[in-house]
């Protein structure tokens, strides 16, 4: 998607040292538009741990080539017991997103491949590229199908713009490029039909303020910033057509695991009859857990509660605290919103119900008892 009419992805290799990985560092987002450079195994980790970078897609991108830094860094003479000992350390840098583990094992199986280190380490730059590029392409995908979600529901609109509320952000700045939640908006965008998009602030990060709004506005979508409380009162008022979200990992069983405040979203839409589709890509599904609420929640600091961070008017990025010193937080960074909540999951084979069954019918590779 572009910045400034110029298109950019959110991870890429230096074209003219591919020992060097780019990143957006999303916490100046959108005051400052800093690229940093990856050149170390621990630099992916803390570009993951201190979110450089974030997002279910994206996270999965930098794990591969965090594991792409560690070949090269990796001894010839005790390879695989550095790559292992560094995968469970990136494995921890946060607890949430599926995508993380998915592109460490998918990149500690294409290096079975081959006894050679210096194989081993063509073999993960290559993967880790591929990852990168799959992201990109499903989300396009996802785009392609949830498309026609939003055609349907303009067809009955006479011309009127369709009103989508989205949560956090799921926008090609969480993910390679296109977004999940946000590439069946651009796509629509790009067919012709009218919409305007309701965005979540998102506390305590501030995805949504920061981030979204900022990638919408770069995109010409017209969209409004809300408080994360104004949802409901939206939706009440048949302000709200659709709710389309992203996650960090949703169950085979179709429970989803999203940012924060997502699930009271999903209440508020069931109860006022609204869909509420979740997009996500193949890699996001977790086939082993059967539970949602057996998903691991990660718990932020509490400083990310008690202070803001912005822009004054000279230009100059602070973080001013809210409150009283010594005022306790707790911040809870995902809930879980249960698969009878979600009216269908946006895929990049297709919409599908948020149901076990029709989930192993459209991906049946990820059927592991099997
Ligand atoms: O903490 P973050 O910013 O990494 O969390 C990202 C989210 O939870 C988003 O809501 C998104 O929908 C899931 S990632 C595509």
């Amino acid at each position: 998607m572009k910045i400034n009419g110029l298109h950019q992805r959110t991870i890429w290799p230096n074209p003219k040292n591919k020992r060097e990985i780019c990143i957006l560092d999303q916490r100046l987002l959108p005051h400052k538009i800093v690229i940093e450079k990856l050149t170390k195994p621990e630099d992916a980790i803390r570009a993951i741990k201190e979110m450089y970078v974030r997002g279910a897609g994206l996270i999965g991108a930098t794990a591969g080539f965090g594991m792409y830094l560690a070949a090269l860094y990796a001894p010839d003479n005790e390879f695989d017991s550095y790559m292992n000992t560094f995968s469970a350390s990136l494995n921890n840098s946060r607890p949430t997103a599926r995508n993380l583990l998915w592109a460490i094992e998918r990149i500690q199986t294409a290096l079975t491949n081959t006894e050679s280190p210096a194989e081993k380490r063509e073999i993960a730059y290559s993967t880790a590229c591929a990852i990168a590029d799959e992201d990109a392409n499903f989300c396009k995908r996802i785009g392609e199908h949830g498309l026609e979600i939003i055609r349907e529901i303009s067809s009955k609109k006479n011309g009127q713009p369709v009103n989508i509320l989205t949560h956090c952000n799921a926008g090609w700045l969480a993910f390679v490029d296109y977004g999940s939640a946000t590439a069946p908006i651009y796509a629509a965008r790009d067919a012709g039909i009218p919409i305007h998009v309701w965005v979540d602030e998102t506390r305590p990060w501030n995805q949504g303020a920061r981030l979204t709004a900022w990638e919408l506005q770069q995109e010409g979508i017209p969209n409004t910033l809300i408080c994360d409380n104004t949802g409901g009162h939206l939706m009440q008022n048949k302000m709200v057509d659709l709710v389309m979200v992203g996650t960090d990992r949703t169950t085979h069983t179709g429970d989803v695991a999203n940012k924060i405040g997502t699930y009271l979203k999903a209440v508020a839409a069931y109860d006022n009859n609204i869909p509420f589709y979740v997009a996500l890509p193949s890699s996001t599904f977790d086939w082993e857990l059967d539970k949602g609420y057996d998903i691991p929640i990660e718990q932020r600091s509490e400083e990310e509660v008690t202070t803001v961070m912005g822009c004054n008017k000279d230009g100059v990025i602070q973080t001013v605290s809210l409150t009283a010193p010594n005022t306790r937080a707790a911040n809870y960074s995902f809930d879980i919103t249960p698969a009878r909540l979600v009216s269908g999951l946006i895929t990049e084979r297709g919409i599908v119900k948020a149901e076990e069954q029709a989930i192993h019918s459209l991906f049946p590779e990820g059927n592991t008892t099997q």
